[in-house]
């Protein structure tokens, strides 16, 4: 028998930030000659990326950690690590240090570039290794990056965040908010569509917030607007939008963007002008309807969706009902909608008047119950509609089904065959459900099409 070529496994939970890094340690480990593994089981690398915006995040990974202890018994030479915001914070560190002496191997996110000379040395000396960077040093440039997809991908813009939102541990993990240069960014992606990618996101905490850090007055809208230049890439995204950053200058050049998708996530968090004051978001109900009828005004058919909480420390009754009517009056595509959970060093772990878990969930069911019915409406007002979708590959629920999006990000998933993957086609849509939308292949979308329009 010949000798077995090495495999890893990269978990990931958490945000796009995270399945973005994820892919440049997958791409770290196969530049030192790693292959990904058919399993977990099978893995002789497993690498867990983590997440610490909200406690079930962090109990999943406890979870997890405790059932690969079994896998390293029977498996001695497996090497487990674990990376990213979770383990950025020293007590956490430390914790898993202690308490799961079968992880081989921890890191943060600011020294995730570290990863294959640290796991270089554990697998040579068999030894324990926790290295967790306080402060974020340079951006790295030009690490490997192992893609997930072939049609779209992943680019950061900018690292960090400097907002601290009360309730909020991201700047705390993260760091504070470095950008990218310009050209570095546009190298990437021109790379990208050179090698027949047909979609980017640009990824940031609040990418609206771009450049302010580099020298000179470039921003987020002269880099769409470069970016919207670039030969062979047809949809250009990005996520996430703080609504205080959002200026006009941005809108108009999102609607004229011919590239830009017509789809902005815009966490409004809460609808109590009290609450966003005590959350530190810069911003009031009134300025967000504001920006929102912009928005609408400007980029017809735009979709706008949305983070919200419920049950911040001192939100009444009176708080909660601004919340709903917000939804009721916005009416978001959709929304991710979170229970507030106290994070430990975050100012609003510390208020008084943290609300009852029965009063959280009470409110959370009567809000998910309303976003979901207007989802849905949303959703079902696109049947009969032809829709133009950039098939992504075979749906992950069903294999039988190809999957893609539509220009304002609805899944959309179809009986197809898997060459499509990569192309441009129109979909009548004939069925609606809360996460995606059916339907059925007109024509493949020809040359006509080629830009994305
Ligand atoms: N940078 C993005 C969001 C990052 S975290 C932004 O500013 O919008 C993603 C979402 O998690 C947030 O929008 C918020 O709704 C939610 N979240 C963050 N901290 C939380 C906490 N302590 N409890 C519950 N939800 C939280
Ligand atoms: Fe957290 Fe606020 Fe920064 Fe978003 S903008 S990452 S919610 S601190
Ligand atoms: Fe979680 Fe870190 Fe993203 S805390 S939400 S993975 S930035």
């Amino acid at each position: 028998m010949g000798k077995r070529i090495p495999t890893y496994e990269v978990i990931t939970f958490g945000c796009q930030m995270n399945d973005h890094d994820s892919e440049v340690m997958a791409g770290m480990l196969e530049a030192m000659g790693y292959e990904p593994a058919a399993s977990t089981d099978e893995a002789d690398v497993i690498m867990i990326n983590t997440c610490c915006v909200r406690e079930t995040a962090e109990n999943k990974i406890y979870g997890l950690l405790g059932r690969l202890a079994s896998l390293k018994n029977k498996k001695r030479h497996l090497i487990i690590g674990i990376a990213g915001c979770m383990t950025q914070q020293p007590e956490v560190a430390r914790k898993i240090k202690n308490r799961f002496p079968h992880v081989d191997l921890i890191l943060g996110t600011h020294n995730l570039h570290r990863l294959p000379d640290l796991l270089s040395r554990v697998r040579e000396n068999r030894e324990r290794l926790v290295e967790v960077w306080e402060q974020s040093g340079r951006v790295m440039e030009n690490l490997p990056i192992r893609r997930a997809s072939n049609v779209k991908a992943w680019v950061n813009i900018t690292y960090g965040c400097n907002n601290f939102c009360t309730y909020c541990i991201v700047p705390y993990v993260r760091g504070r908010e470095r950008s990218r240069k310009p050209e570095d960014i546009l190298n990437e992606i021109r790379q990208l569509a050179q090698e027949g990618y047909r979609e980017v996101t640009l990824l940031g905490q609040n990418v609206n917030s771009y450049g302010k850090d580099l020298p000179g007055k470039y921003n987020f809208a002269n880099l769409l607007r470069e970016v919207d230049q670039i030969p062979g890439l047809w949809r250009i995204r990005f996520t996430t939008s703080h609504p205080r950053d959002f200026t006009q200058e941005l809108i108009d050049t999102i609607a004229r963007c011919t590239h830009v998708c017509e789809h902005i996530h815009l966490p409004v968090q809460a609808g109590s002008n009290r609450i966003l004051k005590m959350m530190n978001r810069g911003y009031n109900r009134d300025y967000y309807f504001d920006l929102v009828e912009r928005i609408r005004q400007a980029i017809p058919g735009v979709a706008i969706t949305t983070d919200i909480m419920v049950g911040f420390p001192g939100e009444t009754e009176e708080d909660f009902a601004q919340t709903m009517e917000l939804v009721e009056r916005v009416r978001f595509d959709s929304a991710f909608m979170f229970v507030y959970n106290p994070r430990p060093g975050t100012p609003a772990a510390r208020f008084p008047e943290q609300v009852p878990d029965e009063v959280k969930s009470k409110r959370i069911q009567e809000l998910i119950a309303r976003q979901n019915e207007i989802t849905l409406e949303y959703n079902r007002s696109f049947i009969g509609r032809v829709e133009q979708v950039l098939v992504e590959g075979e749906s992950k629920t069903n294999p039988e089904m190809m999957s893609g999006r539509t220009r304002t990000n609805r899944l959309v998933i179809f009986p197809g065959s898997g060459d499509l993957a990569g192309q441009l086609v129109n979909v009548t849509i004939t069925g609606a459900r809360l996460t995606h939308l059916e339907g059925n292949l007109e024509a493949t979308v020809g040359a006509n099409f080629s830009d994305g329009r």
